[in-house]
């Protein structure tokens, strides 16, 4: 398995009602995949975290940048794993306030090239934490 954090940029005129269609239609198709995960969106922005077996996560990541809906999409993380962190969640989602997304996403452009793989737990963990404390 494989877990995938993304970072992209959602289309200038999207609505709640986009955001309310893709996780209706996350949540069927992720099953389905054997995909679970996150979306956090906010402002302009999304991050969300596929985990699931290697090519599905992959492919779903390919479907997704090639959406219209957003766009300028980049990994921010990517690593092996047996264990699932949101193995309850075909497709959890957490809204944001914008700026706090937005101070997320500088950071974690920063700290791109930095990170190991290894270290990527502890990464997460840190990114659900500062979440949190955003809410
Ligand atoms: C930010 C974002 C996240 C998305 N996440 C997922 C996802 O986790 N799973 C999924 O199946 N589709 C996701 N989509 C939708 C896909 O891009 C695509 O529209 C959908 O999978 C097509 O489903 P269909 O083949 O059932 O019509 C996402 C779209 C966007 C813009």
């Amino acid at each position: 398995m494989i877990r995938l954090l993304y970072s992209s940029q959602a289309a200038q005129d999207i609505t709640e009602q986009d955001i309310t269609n893709i996780l209706e239609q996350s949540r069927k198709n992720n099953i389905d995949a054997d995909i679970t995960g996150v979306l956090v969106y906010g402002g302009h922005l999304f991050m969300q975290v596929l985990e699931g077996p290697e090519l599905a996560v992959l492919k779903k990541y390919v479907t997704i940048c090639e959406d219209s809906r957003n766009s300028l999409s980049k990994i921010i993380y990517i690593s092996y794993t047996d264990k699932r962190m949101f193995a309850d969640w075909s497709m959890g989602a957490i809204q944001c306030k914008p700026v706090t997304l937005q101070k997320i996403f500088d950071l974690n452009s920063r700290a791109t090239e930095t990170i190991e793989p290894a270290s990527f737990r502890e990464a997460m963990r840190d990114f659900l934490r500062r979440l949190n404390s955003a809410k």
